[in-house]
């Protein structure tokens, strides 16, 4: 044999092992380690303005749901198929106190229980009757709601980046149509591949580093383009990276990306202008498509998407200069943003196939903590972060700083400890 023959050998991709995914990250079904999970936390299902006069068709943790508005103003969350003989509610008529099937005229309020059944009004089995529902919450412009069991139901949190809004201040919601133009796709409705695939960047610091700054131009602001030093631990309720940006001042750019068990992120806006930081929530909604759904702390009046857009994201003349959702093969592979890192990933990553290195440390921990977490609530304990007699206070730290000196203290105090 050659030596060139020995060299092609090694590592050729015959024989390679077959590829497989990590399940309990993946699944977010009934049943699966990770759905229940995510089934023991308040989740985004919707925002307030998606529902209004109609039943609208959700899909979220692998439930295909109807999401709808009574006439009075009450959301609901409701099994689809009419629990009489299984017409789907999404044709359902909405009423004052509730929605009305349209086969035999059922009909159910927002906690499933059937008020009416025209055509036998006297029987009696219509209080023992209830069409699965889900409690829900209607927050900020979003609609909240707890899927999992309820005995265990929490109370709703305290978020700590709303309180003490100034007057000037005000919460808004982002995603959809208050998006900039170049990011519709990768924020409006279901994106179409698995939700890890896309939770696992908002601990990733370095690819803002290559993706974003140094492939093919910057698509965020400059200051982007050093190399951060960055420190990654654990918090009470979840994983944070500090990064540091030394300037050519001597000043340094200091940076909080933060993650809250199961699903949540906290990520300081690129430019200070936009407040201190949103929160997110990445919503499996099969096991390849999930909805992200995030708050922003923002000035009054501010126009969130001109401001993104102004503070250049994308910036002005990056791209190939048409709306997203036209760009084809060239143009991502002359122009690539988080959607072709996270989409080039597969609709499910295959785990297996990694090689995780030192810069991945902060996706690691994330994803050790959320199977850990998984593995308590098999367990019957409760997980991270949640408060049933006081709400769980969830205190944003997410934030950027200019520092001065060498020798950087990070903001907020922490034990390190391994949860
Ligand atoms: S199928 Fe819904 S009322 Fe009969
Ligand atoms: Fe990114």
């Amino acid at each position: 044999m050659s030596e060139q023959m020995e060299f092609d050998t090694d590592g050729r991709a015959y024989g390679r092992a077959l590829a497989e995914f990590d399940e309990k990250l993946v699944h977010s079904g009934p049943g699966t380690p990770g759905g229940e999970l995510l089934r023991r936390y308040w989740q985004p299902v919707a925002r307030s303005n998606e529902v209004s006069d109609l039943p609208v068709a959700v899909t979220i943790l692998d439930e295909n749901l109807i999401v709808f508005r009574d006439r009075s103003g009450n959301p609901g969350l409701v099994y689809p198929r009419c629990m009489h003989r299984g017409t789907s509610l999404i044709y359902g008529k909405i009423e004052p106190n509730g929605i009305r099937c349209p086969y035999h005229g059922w009909l159910f309020d927002t906690q499933g229980r059937c008020l009416e059944m025209p055509c036998e009004p006297d029987n009696k089995l219509r209080h023992k009757i209830r069409q699965p529902w889900y409690p829900v919450i209607e927050k900020y412009g979003l609609i909240f709601t707890y899927m999992g069991p309820a005995d265990k139901q929490p109370l709703f949190p305290v978020i700590s980046l709303f309180e003490e809004l100034a007057d000037d201040e005000e919460i808004v919601v982002g995603g959809g149509s208050q998006q900039p133009a170049g990011q519709q796709a990768l924020f409006a409705g279901y994106q179409d591949f698995n939700w890890w695939n896309f939770y696992d960047n908002f601990m990733d610091p370095f690819h803002v580093y290559v993706l974003h700054s140094t492939i093919n131009g910057s698509q965020f602001v400059e200051s982007l383009k050093i190399l951060p030093k960055v420190q990654t631990e654990y918090t009470a309720d979840g994983v944070r990276t500090i990064q540091h940006r030394y300037l050519k001042s001597g000043q340094v750019h200091q940076r909080l990306s933060q993650t809250i068990m199961p699903n949540i992120n906290c990520t300081a806006a690129v430019g200070d202008e936009l407040g201190p930081a949103g929160i997110s929530w990445t919503v499996a909604a099969t096991d390849t498509s999930y909805r992200f759904f995030t708050l922003n702390r923002v000035k009054k009046g501010v126009d969130l998407a001109s401001n993104l857009q102004k503070l250049g994201i994308l910036q002005p003349g990056w791209g190939p200069g048409k709306p997203f959702d036209e760009w084809n093969l060239e143009d991502h592979q002359r122009w690539q943003t988080d959607y072709v890192a996270q989409k080039g990933q597969g609709d499910i990553n295959l785990h297996s196939e990694e090689h995780l290195m030192p810069m991945d440390k902060a996706t690691a921990m994330l994803r050790r903590l959320f199977k850990k977490q998984a593995d308590r609530v098999a367990r019957g304990e409760d997980p991270v972060g949640l408060g049933f007699k006081e709400p769980y206070h969830l205190k944003v730290m997410a934030g950027n700083a200019m520092l001065d000196g060498e020798t950087l203290e990070c903001v907020d105090g922490y034990d390190g400890r391994e949860l």
